[in-house]
């Protein structure tokens, strides 16, 4: 795995006797679209916790551009370029979506933006305009949709220029042609060399943004391929659909 922006070997994380991801190994390339794949429960979001520094591994390591961040704080991390989104993202009350984008004020782009200076330029607008967040605004963020929260959360965790971006189901809930305008957005900055893992179950967004999934099952890594190879693997249908199922009868 040499070279790899992102790299993970072994890390274990248990919930008291529960076993949520046991010695599991990836990496993710500088300019690279991950996605991180798997059954509701198979260990998404904690691996996504475990690698950003907001919950502590068990065992294993994870470097970040050749650095032991292993069980370093999320701040650090963050400092290190290391940006993320939440599954459900909380937006702080008494500011507008204008103020949260401007003071990066959602996930943990909080902290990055604590260690860059604060700016005003045109990006904040053009992140409003592709979002399509521009007629909210000067709204509260708090009274967005879940949808347009999550559109926030994305181009607020852009704004703080990562290497890697990590994204917890940033399209849960967002319009079909808003999802689309995602996968066009994420692809020009992985073309500037920016990584991205993201968890996503909408395999229309996956095959259109990723080049590799690596998929969760019970913790354990089950694939790492092509998103096209999902469909003919039988421990991913059978993960899915908790049942061995006959090739090409199930659409994923
Ligand atoms: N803080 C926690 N304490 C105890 N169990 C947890 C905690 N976070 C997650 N789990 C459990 O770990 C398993 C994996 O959860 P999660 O990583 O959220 O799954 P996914 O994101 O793949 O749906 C689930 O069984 C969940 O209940
Ligand atoms: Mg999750």
């Amino acid at each position: 795995m040499a070279g790899k922006l992102l790299e993970l070997k072994d890390v274990s994380k248990a919930f008291g006797a529960h076993k949520v991801l046991d010695r599991i190994s990836f990496g993710v390339s500088a300019g690279e679209i991950v996605g991180l794949l798997g059954p509701n429960g198979s260990g998404k979001s904690t691996a996504l916790n475990v690698i950003s520094g907001f919950l502590p591994s068990d065992g294993g390591e994870i470097r970040l551009q050749g650095d032991n961040i292993t069980n370093v704080s999320a701040q650090r991390i963050t400092g290190h370029g290391l940006v993320r989104t939440f599954q459900l993202p909380s937006m702080p009350h008494r500011m507008t979506v204008r103020e949260v984008l401007q003071a990066g004020a959602s996930g943990n782009a909080s902290l990055a933006s604590m260690l860059k200076p604060f700016r005003f330029d045109d990006e904040l607008d053009e992140l409003l305009e592709s979002f399509r967040l521009t007629h909210v605004a000067d709204l509260p963020a708090s009274a967005l949709s879940g949808g347009q929260k999550k559109l926030l959360s994305v181009a607020t965790a852009l704004r703080s220029k990562p290497k890697l971006l990590c994204l917890d189901e940033p399209t849960a809930g967002v319009h079909p042609n808003l999802r689309s305008d995602m996968v066009t957005i994420l692809k020009r900055y992985r073309d500037k060399g920016v990584a991205i893992l993201v968890v996503e179950h909408d395999m229309l967004f996956i095959r259109e943004l990723c080049s590799r999934c690596v998929v969760l099952d019970r913790g354990e890594i089950i694939a790492d391929c092509a998103p096209r190879e999902l469909e003919d693997n039988a421990r991913v249908v059978e993960a899915y659909l908790g049942k061995a199922v006959e090739k090409g009868k199930v659409a994923l």
